[in-house]
């Protein structure tokens, strides 16, 4: 079966490179808008039986990007192809993966629902808000780590005195693998949100006063989180020789401007979603590339995945 990658509008460096990987070119494909605001996408090369890997992140604009996704696998099913994966290194809507409140929808069910819906037969993610999605697919869901990658990237920035620090519960988790590669204690801040923009650092379980906190997320949206983690680690008498390392840098608004004030002497982040090395940071991009092509390989030829994925 002739492996295929396709991909959107939504990070085609990205795609490039995975394909670049691979030995192979993306597969020529055309989004339009039309004037009333209407996606159309056509795949301009035959995929009748081939095994295609739709490469695209849902990051902003979010409902453009996953519209596109869906519209791409319904072309793939509908031109013939044998089996449509959609790998996804940034999935918009994990973080709603539960109803807070009454009257809400579950939209992480709902989006992974249209996927497979859109003929989406296997999902490949990174760093997934949280392990409970998995439960949230009818189809096979492979939940890669960039874990591995990022701590390569953070250990020059890890000494003695480091702490590594989750910037919320949900996040203790995601610290604790990284503790388990770096071999460095680890504190949990308590975080409240008050708004989208807006959260409160209640407190800090574990000892950070006289060390230099690595913090720790899934990613940076408004960049509320990361400075409230790090302003309640400073008040705790941390060092001001802050790391921040996350797996999706969305960085919307004015998120690189709160991490420019606080001192971050280095911001490590993956390529899942494009953009983020414009910014006017000290920052570090991870390409994701290297291991999203791997497992494309993996899962071209039927092979285990084993070391790649999120382990819990
Ligand atoms: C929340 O649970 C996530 O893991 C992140 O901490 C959060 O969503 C980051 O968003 P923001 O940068 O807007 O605070």
């Amino acid at each position: 079966m002739q492996l295929t990658l396709l991909t959107g509008s939504a990070h085609a460096s990205l795609a490039g490179a995975v394909a670049e990987r691979l030995g192979l070119a993306p597969g020529d494909c055309e989004v339009q808008r039309f004037p009333d605001g209407e996606l159309h996408v056509r795949i301009l090369d035959s995929v009748r039986g081939h095994d295609v890997y739709l490469v695209q992140p849902t990051s902003p604009p979010v409902q453009e990007h996953l519209m596109e996704l869906l519209l791409l696998a319904d072309a793939a099913l509908r031109a013939g192809a044998a089996r449509v994966t959609a790998v996804i290194p940034y999935f918009a809507y994990a973080r709603q993966d539960r109803r807070a409140t009454g009257r809400e929808p579950l939209s992480a069910r709902l989006v992974a629902d249209l996927l497979v819906a859109g003929g989406v037969r296997r999902v490949v993610a990174v760093d997934l808000h949280s392990l409970s999605l998995e439960g949230f697919f009818g189809v096979p869901l492979e939940h890669l780590s960039a874990v591995p990658l990022l701590a390569e990237a953070v250990r020059p920035w890890a000494g003695e005195q480091s702490v590594l620090v989750a910037p919320d519960l949900g996040a203790a988790r995601l610290v604790d693998r990284y503790a388990h590669l770096l071999n460095l204690p680890v504190a949990i801040v308590h975080k409240a949100r008050l708004s989208g923009e807006a959260v409160e650092a209640q407190g800090i379980t574990g000892e950070v006063r006289d060390r230099a906190p690595i913090v720790v997320d899934d990613m940076i949206s408004t960049g509320a989180t990361t400075e409230a983690a790090i302003n309640a680690l400073l008040a705790a008498g941390s060092r001001p020789e802050v790391t921040v390392v996350a797996t999706h840098p969305l960085l919307v608004g004015t998120a690189a401007d709160r991490l420019r004030a606080l001192p971050v002497r280095r911001c490590i982040v993956s390529d899942s979603v494009p953009g983020a090395a414009g910014h006017l940071l000290p920052i570090e991009v991870v390409s994701l590339a290297p291991l999203l092509a791997e497992a494309i390989d993996r899962l071209h030829h039927d092979r285990s995945l084993g070391d790649l994925i999120v382990h819990r």
